[in-house]
C-alpha cells in the first residue's frame, strides 16, 4: 500500500487543529457534533474504530469502550492525537488508509467516522471496508457533508450556483472535498450492508453573523432541538447517521487478533517492534506506539 490506489486527501504535516479548530470560532460546530454523537452511538462496548480520527478531537467521546482504535492516514495527525489524548492503554494508534483497512473481519462492535467521508472519491469502496471490520449488529456513526442544504438551495434558485443541490451526483467543490446528497448516501449505506436507523440534521446555524450575535450555548441548544428533524428533512450542511451492520457475516471476532495482513488477510502477531503475517508475506512497523500500515518493512 505504498501508493494509495484511490486518491487520499493527505493531512501529513497539516495544522488542522490550530488552523481549523482552536480559537477559530467553531465551538458551535464542535458542540453540536457531540450532541449528535451522544444521541446515536451506544455509550459502551468492546472495540470501537475511530476512522480518520485526526488529532483525536472526538475520540474521548468513545470512553465507554474497552478498546479504541485511533486510525488515520496521517502520521503527524496521529502524533498529535497521542499528545492530545495522553497515555491510556485503551487507545491503539494506527496509520492506515480507510480504503485498505488492516483490521480483522468482525473485530469491532462500533465505528465512528466524522468529517472524513467528504474527502472520499469512492464512497462505496470505503463503506465496504468499514462494513467488513464490523461484527453483526455493530453500530456505525457516520457524518457527511450534505449538498442539499438550505444555503446551496437558495444559491441555486438565485442562480448564484451552477450545480443542482437536488440531483444525487456528489459535488466536488475543491479537489477531494465532496458534498453528498442524502439519497445517494442512504443508498450507498444500504448497498454496503448497513441499515440506517437514525439520522440527525446538524449545524443549521453555521453562519458567522449568527454565531457572533447569538450566545453559543443558545445556538447549540436550538441545534440540539432541531437535530431529530433530520429523520425526515435533512436540509442542514452536516448530517449524522446511525447505521447497523446487517446480516451475520463476517461473524463477530471481538476477542480475536485485531490486525490482519494487507496482502493475504491472515492474522498478524507482534514480533518485537513489528507485526508479522502468520503466512510470512507481510511485516509492518510499530513506531513510537503507532502501528504503521502505510508501507511494509522488508
Ligand atoms: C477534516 S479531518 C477530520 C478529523 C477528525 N475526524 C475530526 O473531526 O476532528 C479529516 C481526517 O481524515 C483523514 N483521512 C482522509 N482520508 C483518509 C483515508 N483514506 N484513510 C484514513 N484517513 C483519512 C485525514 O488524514 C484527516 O485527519
Ligand atoms: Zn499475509
Amino acid at each position: 500500500m505504498d501508493e494509495p490506489t484511490i486518491p487520499v486527501c493527505d493531512y501529513e504535516g497539516s495544522r488542522y487543529r490550530t488552523e481549523f479548530w482552536e480559537g477559530q470560532g467553531r465551538e458551535y460546530e464542535d458542540l453540536t457534533e457531540r450532541i449528535a454523537l451522544r444521541a446515536l452511538l451506544p455509550p459502551r462496548g468492546r472495540r470501537v474504530a475511530h476512522l480518520g480520527a485526526g488529532f483525536g478531537r472526538m475520540t474521548r467521546e468513545l470512553g465507554g469502550y474497552d478498546q479504541v482504535i485511533v486510525l488515520d492516514y496521517s502520521r503527524t495527525m496521529l502524533r498529535e492525537a497521542q499528545a492530545y489524548l495522553g497515555d491510556d492503554p485503551r487507545y491503539v494508534f494506527v496509520a492506515a488508509d480507510i480504503y485498505h483497512l488492516p483490521l480483522a473481519p468482525g473485530s469491532c462492535d462500533a465505528a465512528l467516522m466524522e468529517r472524513v467521508i467528504h474527502h472520499m472519491a469512492d464512497v462505496p469502496a470505503a463503506l465496504r471496508q468499514i462494513r467488513s471490520i464490523l461484527a453483526p449488529g455493530a453500530a456505525f456513526v457516520l457524518e457527511y457533508a450534505n449538498k442539499r442544504n438550505l444555503k446551496a438551495i437558495a444559491r441555486y434558485w438565485l442562480r448564484r450556483q451552477a450545480w443542482n443541490p437536488f440531483d444525487e451526483e456528489p459535488v466536488e467543490f475543491v479537489a477531494l472535498n465532496f458534498d453528498f446528497h442524502p439519497g445517494a448516501m442512504a443508498r450507498w449505506l444500504r448497498e454496503a450492508g448497513f441499515v440506517t436507523e437514525k439520522r440527525r440534521a446538524l449545524s443549521y446555524f453555521r453562519l458567522s453573523l449568527l454565531k457572533r450575535a447569538v450566545p453559543t450555548r443558545l445556538l447549540v441548544a436550538l441545534d440540539g432541538l432541531l437535530q431529530p428533524t433530520g429523520e425526515w428533512a435533512p436540509y442542514s450542511p452536516s448530517v449524522f447517521t446511525l447505521n447497523r451492520a446487517a446480516g451475520d457475516d463476517p461473524p463477530a471476532a471481538l476477542d480475536g487478533p485485531l490486525f490482519k495482513c494487507l496482502n493475504c488477510g491472515s492474522p498478524l502477531h507482534e514480533d518485537g517492534q513489528t507485526v508479522v503475517c502468520a503466512n510470512g508475506d507481510g511485516r509492518w512497523a510499530i513506531r513510537d506506539g503507532i502501528y504503521d500500515f502505510k508501507a511494509p518493512v522488508s
